[in-house]
């Protein structure tokens, strides 16, 4: 990695640019960054008719990590519901996914103790959750053909088993290296709905196969309605969930309020290595609260943690920015979407989080 690390800032719609901003000024506190500022999603649509431009996704191939902060938004939903053919905030974000190849998307999910209280799920359930989500990103029903007939639409769900492979591959190794120095060994459960789908008796196969090459890590397969159900019945039995796109997304999403609030989850999208990956919270533009200077900027700051961990070779100024986060969590400072009124909470907006974090940097490092 050179000195200065280039980073492609794609803030976005919505709250995007109000925790891209927040997250920006965390960053400096750890090092010198040049950043590149691009469109993304509704904004670019604005700009140039394109939710992704061919020049964006250049710069972002030329870069050393992007931080993308969300897209999309009514206004753009409201021209698509007008003419069906109109651009999608969201047909970028899918396309830099593509273009960039990010086929593994890591959603860690980790309560902070200091949370635990502001979970709907009783204290008793989620003590002692630590799980990863392994979201495969470019491909099944989200890249496979589409189209309108008339009364008639459909979304087909294609994959491959070289693209099962290499997710499976990510997901057994990532299990292999949470287990280092930890009591209890590896363990993947891969969710799939093969009681139904060809897809998902491909995938369960293709698992099985790739599970041969690690004999350590214990292996499981469980149903993507059952794994619903159990993610908020018994959420500490899990490690690593390894699952197809579609179910990750509406997985992950589920399990972001074991963490007390969707605005805490943060994810990185890694491809081929060698190649920028991409870091973005879990969530998106929260369009009912954009602009009211309230959103948790949390997800992102922990999404640029895990830049600086698996895409600038950066692991102290990770660990820096998650102890900072954990720091001013257990202060008691809470953004609305944690804010539960008991004592010792103090509810803030996001530019007091975002100065209580960077006061606990500036402290950790005096
Ligand atoms: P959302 O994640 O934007 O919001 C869901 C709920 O969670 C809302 O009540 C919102 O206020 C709240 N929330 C989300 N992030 C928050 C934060 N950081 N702080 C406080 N509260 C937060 O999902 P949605 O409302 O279904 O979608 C809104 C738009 O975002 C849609 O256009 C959708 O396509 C898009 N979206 C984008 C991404 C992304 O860019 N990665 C992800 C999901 C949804
Ligand atoms: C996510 C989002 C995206 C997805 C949308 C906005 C395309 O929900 O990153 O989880 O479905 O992948
Ligand atoms: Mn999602």
């Amino acid at each position: 990695m050179n000195q200065r690390p280039t980073i492609v800032v794609l803030a976005g719609d919505g709250i995007g640019p109000e925790i891209v901003e927040s997250t920006r000024k965390v960053l400096d506190r750890i090092a010198e960054f040049d950043y590149v500022e691009h469109l993304i999603g509704g904004i670019s649509i604005d700009e140039t008719g394109k939710a992704l431009t061919d020049a964006v996704t250049e710069a972002c191939r030329a870069c050393d990590a992007v931080l993308l902060g969300a897209v999309g938004g009514p206004k753009w939903d409201e021209a698509v519901a007008a003419d069906p053919s109109a651009p999608r905030p969201e047909q970028g974000l899918l396309g830099i996914r593509k273009a960039l190849g990010l086929y593994a998307n890591l959603r860690p999910v980790k309560p902070s103790p200091a949370l635990i209280g502001s979970s709907p799920l009783k204290e008793d359930r989620i003590t002692g959750t630590d799980l990863l989500v392994v979201r495969e990103l470019t491909g099944g029903i989200y890249f496979g053909d589409s189209g309108r007939d008339g009364d008639s639409a459909h979304d087909d769900c294609f994959y491959s088993v070289p693209e099962i492979t290499r997710i499976a591959k990510t997901a057994f190794e990532a299990a292999r290296q949470r287990s280092v120095g930890r009591e209890t060994g590896p363990r993947v459960t891969s969710v799939d709905k093969a009681n139904v789908m060809e897809t998902s008796r491909l995938w369960r196969e293709t698992v099985k196969r790739v599970a041969n090459d690690y004999p350590d890590v214990e292996l499981d397969h469980m149903l993507v309605d059952n794994t619903a159900m159990q993610l908020v019945s018994r959420p500490a039995d899990f490690d690593v969930i390894v699952t197809e796109n579609l179910f990750g997304d509406i997985l992950s999403d589920e399990a972001a309020m074991l963490t007390g609030s969707l605005g805490m989850l943060p994810s990185a999208s890694i491809g081929a290595e060698g190649e920028p990956g991409l870091f973005e919270p879990v969530h998106g533009s929260a369009p009912d609260i954009a602009g009211q200077g309230i959103a948790n900027p949390l997800a992102t700051m922990l999404s640029a943690a895990m830049m600086l961990r698996y895409g600038l070779d950066m692991p102290e100024g990770a660990d820096r920015i998650e102890d900072a986060v954990d720091a001013v969590l257990a202060s008691g400072l809470r953004t609305p979407d944690l804010f539960t009124g008991s004592a010792g909470e103090v509810e803030a907006g996001t530019g007091q989080v975002t100065d209580a974090v960077l006061s606990e940097l500036d402290r950790m490092e005096a």
